[in-house]
């Protein structure tokens, strides 16, 4: 995430602040000054830092008097870090355990903040001897922790076992802990030496997509799933302790940040985002973070239709533009979710698809085989010489040579989208997301400096679609697409699908300009195009209505619509019928698509190529011929099945006399056979544990094909017997 992002992301936190303070009495005011004016004592004197202080909801911890009491040393911990506690007049409105019974987490509503929801922090309590075990291990710890044997030792079990022999071996000086107590004290030196301390109940709270913290004394501001952006009770209150844990956080995203390197972008363990500033030196108000979760699962296409971002006639039509090699940009606000929805739609690519993925911090995860990816280096020297630095530009170069059907980039931002233009004109598929809120804006920054996209190039772009996250007719807030292009030309653009905020539902408005096109291109009615993209809206009708949501088993019906179009299609049909679903017929004009009209071979330059074969984008009559291989889904519709033992047979002797692996194409032409009939009785033999479905190689292309098991090869040998 880029400086200016933290800047936007704490003026709305800020925002929040004010209002807090709006909401407080003048005490709270006074509390500010207290701040301020402690902040310039502090320099002078280490003694004033004793001094009281409260935190952004002007409310003490209750005990806080009684606890003036308990001790120099515990007052100056509750000085680095406050947590707000939850009052008796507050509304909770959700509560869960993220590690019982240690860790909780509340949701309250504030009567003084008018309702505002905050998030609550719980966690056991540790009395001051227990606080004082924890220090005292934690110190040894960090001298005398024994390395682990062994790579595969779980490193926290590890750590724990090494508290727990340390704590034997210096039982004298740890006087007072109970046996009970001793899993408080293990889950407060777990938290703090391996975790993320004050934050690491955020850190596993899976509902929470973002953390930040824009400076001292402000609230933790956290993007919950269930209810949007709020505060939370974690305040940190000390300066020195709030750069000591950026530095920490950097270090664990094994990265350095420093007065002289003041901002970092990384990845933590776990492939959270982080971006932080350190110190006043970017950033005025002290350091800063902002921590973007990484989801274990992504989210797939099926759960993007589950929350409405796109409908699925819109899903259906993607999925044929990107079997086509379709070039695609997503563009967004920040956190609109372009990255989510790239990833969700690689499932639609043809199995044998090779993919190049370029980014400067990982975030993409394909559910492809065939993915290569790439990532972007910083560089090893200071200041002007970049030793060692990869950039994206360089990344981008490089990946043609891997001859990828899809070049994806994480985010374009520099010169690298040169590169990429010219890549997707001769005829790569591309894939990207940019910063922009509208495409007029996406097509002004591809022109200029630094990307400098040449206005003729434009069009090798075929695909916009622009995603937010916006309010629904509920007042609830959500992710939408909310328009899509399709680029004709430079400033001659096609809005074929957009999102209508009144009713919630995405509209087609425009006959398509590509569909006429890829029809024409394959030989086929655009008709026929519109009625596959029906079908594909079906099985994706299904895959919802049935759950079928995981990245993974997505893909595989994905894959598996691929191989067996007609089959996938109707146990979509069947099923839907028995849950009494009706799959909405689209809107007349679309049907109605115009033919292609009739175009120069100049024209055809800005078009697709469909083949498996890299073919330079020239005009389309060259193009076709090059078009040796018919792919599954262009399949006319054969309602018939035709299953014999004998098929089964020949595909058995046939793989063992290529030596008990090939790839789909070759077995059809040389068995003579219709797709459709092949695939079933592949799938039978797959069933029945013959065969295995590989990726093969055929001329350097991947492709899927089939392979013997051992069960297969016995039986193709008693056969050819
Ligand atoms: N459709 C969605 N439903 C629920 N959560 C989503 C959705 N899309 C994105 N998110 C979540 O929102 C956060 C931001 O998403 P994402 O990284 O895709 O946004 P982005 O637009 O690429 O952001 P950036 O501008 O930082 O690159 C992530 O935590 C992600 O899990
Ligand atoms: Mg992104």
């Amino acid at each position: 995430m880029s400086g200016k992002d933290i800047d936007k992301q704490g003026e709305n936190k800020n925002e929040l602040v004010k209002e807090v303070k709006q909401a407080k009495s003048i005490e709270a005011k006074k509390t500010d000054d207290k701040i301020v004016e402690k902040d310039k004592v502090e320099k002078e004197t280490e003694k004033k830092k004793t001094k009281k202080k409260r935190g952004i909801f002007g409310k003490y911890k209750k005990e806080k008097k009684e606890e003036k009491k308990k001790g120099k040393e515990e007052e100056e911990e509750k000085e680095r870090v406050v947590y707000l506690e939850v009052q008796p007049e507050y509304e909770i409105v959700d509560e869960y355990w993220i590690q019982e019974p240690f860790a909780k987490v509340k949701i309250a509503k504030l009567p003084e903040l008018g309702g505002q929801k905050v998030y609550f922090v719980e966690e056991a309590q540790l009395s001051p001897n227990e606080k004082k075990v924890v220090d005292k291990l934690i110190d040894i710890l960090s001298v005398e922790l024994n390395p682990p044997e062994g790579f595969e030792e779980d490193i926290r079990k590890h750590v724990i076992d090494e508290a727990r022999r340390l704590a034997e071996k210096y039982k004298k000086a740890i006087k007072g802990v109970t046996e009970e107590n001793w899993d408080k004290i293990l889950y407060y030196i777990e938290r703090d030496l391996l975790g993320y301390g004050p934050i690491d109940v955020m850190m596993r709270d899976f509902r929470l997509e973002d953390i930040s913290c824009d400076g001292i004394n402000r609230a933790i501001h956290v993007w919950h799933r269930e209810h949007e952006s709020i505060p939370t009770n974690v305040i940190f209150v000390d300066k020195e302790y709030l750069r000591e844990f950026i530095i920490k956080l950097a270090h664990m995203a094994g990265k350095h940040i420093s007065a002289a390197f003041p901002i970092v972008d990384a990845m933590l363990p776990g492939r959270h985002r982080l971006a932080a500033t350190y110190g006043e030196e970017v950033s005025p108000r002290g350091s800063t973070f902002t921590i973007r979760k990484f989801r274990e699962k992504p989210l797939s296409i099926i759960n993007l239709l589950e929350s409405g971002n796109l409908d699925e006639w819109t899903a259906a039509y993607l999925w044929f533009m990107l079997e086509n090699r379709v070039t695609l940009m997503v563009i967004g606000a920040t956190a609109a979710g372009k990255t989510t929805l790239l990833n969700s739609l690689t499932s639609f690519f043809k199995p044998g698809f090779k993919v190049v993925t370029i980014e400067e911090t990982p975030e993409l995860n394909l559910p492809h085989e065939n993915w290569v990816q790439l990532v972007s280096r910083e560089s090893y020297g200071l200041g002007e010489a970049k030793v060692g630095e990869i950039t994206l530009f360089d990344l981008v170069k490089v990946s043609l040579r891997y001859r990828p059907d899809y070049i994806i980039v994480g985010e374009i931002r520099g010169e690298e989208a040169f590169v990429l233009f010219q890549a997707m004109s001769t005829g790569h598929g591309g894939m990207s997301t940019m910063h922009a809120d509208s495409l007029d804006r996406a097509v002004k920054r591809l022109v200029s400096p630094p990307m400098n996209v040449s206005p003729a190039y434009i069009p090798s772009l075929n695909i916009v679609v622009l995603t937010e996250r916006t309010i629904l007719p509920t007042g609830q807030f959500s992710r939408r697409i909310r328009r899509i292009w399709e680029i004709e030309d430079y400033g001659r653009y096609r809005e074929i699908v957009r999102w209508n905020p009144t009713t919630d539902k995405h509209e087609i408005i425009n006959d398509s300009y590509l569909i006429p096109r890829l029809a024409e291109f394959q030989g086929k009615a655009p008709e026929d195009v519109l009625e596959e993209i029906r079908r594909r809206q079906v099985v994706l009708t299904w895959m919802k209505f049935t759950e079928i949501r995981d990245m993974k088993d997505v893909s595989k019906i994905i894959l598996e619509y691929y191989v067996s179009p007609q089959e996938v299609y109707l146990r979509a049909v069947q099923d839907l019928e028995r849950l009494g679903v009706k799959v909405e017929k689209i809107g007349p004009r679309v049907v109605a698509v115009a033919q292609a009209s009739p175009r120069s071979s100049r024209e055809s330059q800005v078009f697709i190529r469909e083949s498996t074969k890299p073919v330079v984008r020239r005009v389309v009559e060259e193009a076709v011929e090059e078009k040796p291989v018919k792919m599954v889904s262009e399949e006319p519709k054969v309602e018939e099945e035709v299953k014999g033992p004998s098929l089964q047979d020949k595909i058995l002797v046939t793989l063992l006399k290529l030596g008990g692996e090939s790839d789909y194409v070759s077995l059809i032409n040389l068995l003579n056979v219709r797709k459709n009939e092949f695939s079933s009785v592949v799938r039978d033999l797959i069933r029945a544990k013959m065969i295995v479905p590989v990726i093969t190689y055929v001329e350097n292309r991947p492709t899927l094909g089939y392979k013997l098991t051992a069960e297969g090869d016995r039986r193709a040998r008693e056969l050819s017997k």
